[in-house]
């Protein structure tokens, strides 16, 4: 009881994350929201923020991402509610452009009358 008080009185003090600021980006280039704290805890360890950065990709994406990692590189595995806090995170954050898959076809005029 007093452990899990004395964790949430350090991350609290420790963590950069204030959960208004948009687009906000910390000291290692991460986009500050919710749950960075368990990015930065389970994904930087091995490698620098920079290959999580660069990629983009949905929920589902970035779930086969961590299954990957798990199968061959040695990621561990993590509890379910730690891991869905990290695949919201990056979700929300790193996923892909708004625009569609592709441009919407480029139908002649005549086609449509
Ligand atoms: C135990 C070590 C380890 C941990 C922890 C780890 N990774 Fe990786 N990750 C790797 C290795 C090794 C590679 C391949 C590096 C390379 O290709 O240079 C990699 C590559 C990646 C890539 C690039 C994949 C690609 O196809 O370009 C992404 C994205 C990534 N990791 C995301 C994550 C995320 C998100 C987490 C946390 C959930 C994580 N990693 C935690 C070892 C790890």
């Amino acid at each position: 009881m007093i452990y899990s008080t004395v964790l949430v009185l350090v991350l609290a003090l420790t963590s950069p994350v204030q959960e208004k600021a948009d687009k906000k980006v910390d000291e290692t280039g991460f986009i500050v929201d919710k749950g960075l704290i368990m990015v930065k805890a389970n994904c930087t360890s091995c490698h620098g923020p920079k290959l999580i950065q660069q990629n983009r990709a949905d929920a589902e994406g970035w779930k086969a991402i961590i299954r990957t990692m798990q199968k061959e590189h040695g990621l561990w595995q993590m509890a379910p509610e730690i891991e869905k806090q990290v695949i919201d995170y990056l979700a929300r954050n790193y996923k892909p452009e708004k625009r569609g898959r592709r441009k919407p076809l480029d139908v002649p005029k005549a086609w449509l009358n």
